[in-house]
């Protein structure tokens, strides 16, 4: 069995982490730089949640001992989009808008957290190995 092939999706999860630590970094006068950076998640996040919901997700449905992660990890990306939506049609110079980054940047660390530590490795175990080379290729097929 492969070592990690969910090392490009933990390779996200640090890019995503990136720019939040940067949009927590600009003020309230940055507005451009903010749409930018705020853009720049939004993309990484879509493709990110696409691809664990179309590879990772159904099949960690399908069987007991990750069913219940898996049904959640639906709800917490769901969580995220919300808040990027929100944070997208607010005033850019709100005094709530970094407020809510924050919400947004704690449910990721939390969502990540659970990922790397018991989804991935959870995966790894009990997937089979077909399941497993589906998930890698189609992966790398949606980095090309
Ligand atoms: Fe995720």
């Amino acid at each position: 069995m492969q070592k990690q092939p969910f090392a490009p999706l933990v390779e996200d999860h640090k890019r995503v982490k990136e720019i939040i630590e940067k949009l927590l970094g600009t003020s309230a006068s940055a507005k451009e730089t903010r749409q930018d950076l705020l853009g720049q998640l939004k993309k990484e996040l879509e493709a990110h949640e696409a691809l664990e919901e179309k590879l990772l997700y159904p099949a960690l449905k399908q069987q007991e001992p990750t069913r219940d992660m898996a049904l959640e990890a639906y709800q917490e990306h769901h969580v995220v989009d919300v808040l990027l939506d929100e944070l997208e049609s607010m005033d850019f110079q709100d005094e709530a808008w970094k407020a809510k980054l924050r919400v947004l940047q704690e449910n990721l660390l939390h969502h990540i957290r659970e990922e790397e530590k018991d989804l991935f490795p959870n995966a790894a175990k009990t997937l089979d190995e077909g399941q497993l080379k589906h998930i890698e290729q189609g992966i790398e097929q949606a980095r090309r």
